[in-house]
């Protein structure tokens, strides 16, 4: 058998990034837009962004470039597959040729989802049961969290109401297009939400670069996504102004796509979706309560690895390496404190009696939980979550 371990990765077909790359939107618009066809330019957001006045802007600019808008500023938080398809039935007639998605996970992966809905037809579940079939509408990815890393990702996340779980459906075709990473879009984001989006890219780092699933390509971003986030969360938390801070979390979170897309994650986000599906925790912050004790669990398995990681954001090695590792561990728990992000359940209203189905349904998670470096067995997700009541 080879010794060389095998990747591969899927990745944006172009990157722009930098402060001010919003401007290019029109210019990429004349590489998708057929000036014989016609047609409408889709500008989706979510509320709260639009009330930035910049997905205003970006019509304008898109018009005075000579093409048709119809923006759409409904996207809900965390939606569920009921939402994305009422919108796709909505915006079926309206001659759409290329979607800007400007907002956080739940935009973009909705503009994923509406991308091959409004090409292909379908619902969710067809698209869950036989795949996408094919390209969906070029999309334009504009992420204004430091985030989900969505914009580079295959996935797509959506919540189901009957079984009460938030699912990520995986597809090629879900890969964007264009994406623009401009830091001046997340400068609003305010520190609780800059907070929790940022340790959700810290944990896609972290977990992909721990991940039975990682590789050289992976561990390659990853860490590079470890060093930025790291450096980067507390300022960008206290100082939202500071855009070197803003733009490290921006590339760190992209890298965090980037490692998924090769990687993927583990038990952080197998335990999360549960509580996301059932008590609409963000997943940001149900992510937060879940990293410490996940890799608290983990470190045995992987204590190469984190001490390379505790070498990476600048703690000095010990004599004992297991300790150097603890160091780091701690390292990350007086983070979550800095940046004023929940610590436990119960913050949430969950009671211990929870507990048995909360475990049922993040030992179903098999996807994730395979790539977990230490097995985690039915007993231990529990004490895992009775540990963060
Ligand atoms: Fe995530």
């Amino acid at each position: 058998m080879s010794l060389i371990k095998s990747f591969s990765f899927l990745s944006p077909k172009n990157v722009y990034f930098g402060e001010g790359e919003l401007g290019r939107i029109p210019e990429i618009l004349t590489s998708i837009m057929d000036p014989q066809k016609g047609g409408t330019v889709l500008i989706i957001t979510d509320i709260g962004f639009s009330s930035t006045g910049i997905p205003a802007l970006i019509v304008k600019r898109v018009e005075d470039a000579g093409y048709t808008t119809e923006l759409l500023d409904s996207v809900p938080q965390e939606p569920y597959s009921e939402d994305v398809e009422s919108l796709a039935a909505s915006l079926g007639s309206r001659n759409i040729r290329c979607i800007i998605g400007v907002g956080g996970g739940s935009v973009l992966d909705t503009a994923k989802f509406l991308s091959i809905m409004l090409k292909w037809g379908g619902t969710v579940a067809t698209l869950m049961e036989s795949g996408a079939p094919g390209a969906g509408l070029p999309c334009i990815m504009v992420p204004t969290t430091a985030g989900t890393g969505s914009e580079s990702t295959p996935n797509a996340i959506v919540a189901l109401k009957e079984k009460q779980l938030k699912v990520g459906v995986v597809s090629p075709f879900f890969m964007p297009d264009y994406v623009v990473l401009d830091p001046v879009m997340t400068k609003t984001l305010p520190p609780a939400l800059t907070a929790s989006t940022g340790v959700d890219a810290y944990c896609h780092v972290l977990e992909c670069y721990t991940s039975k699933k990682a590789n050289i390509f992976s561990d390659m971003v990853a860490l590079e996504g470890i060093r930025l986030i790291d450096g980067a969360i507390r300022e960008a938390c206290k100082n939202g102004d500071n855009m070197q801070a803003r733009a490290d979390m921006l590339l760190g979170s992209f890298y965090g796509g980037m490692a998924i897309a090769s990687s993927g994650t583990t038990a952080v986000h197998a335990l999360s979706y549960p509580l996301g599906g059932r008590y609409r925790i963000p997943h940001g912050v149900s992510n937060a309560i879940l990293l410490v004790p996940v890799i608290d669990f983990n470190k045995t398995a992987v204590q190469e690895k984190l001490l390379k990681v505790a070498g990476t954001v600048g703690i000095e090695p010990g004599a004992d390496p297991s300790s150097t590792v603890d160091r780091y561990i701690e390292h990350l728990r007086q983070m979550m404190r800095e940046i004023k992000i929940p610590s436990s359940m119960t913050e949430f209203g969950i009671k211990p009696d929870k507990i048995p189905e909360l475990s049922e349904a993040a030992f179903q998670v098999k996807r994730l939980l395979n790539n977990n470096p230490r097995e985690m067995s039915h007993d231990e997700i529990q004490a895992l979550y009775e540990s963060i009541l």
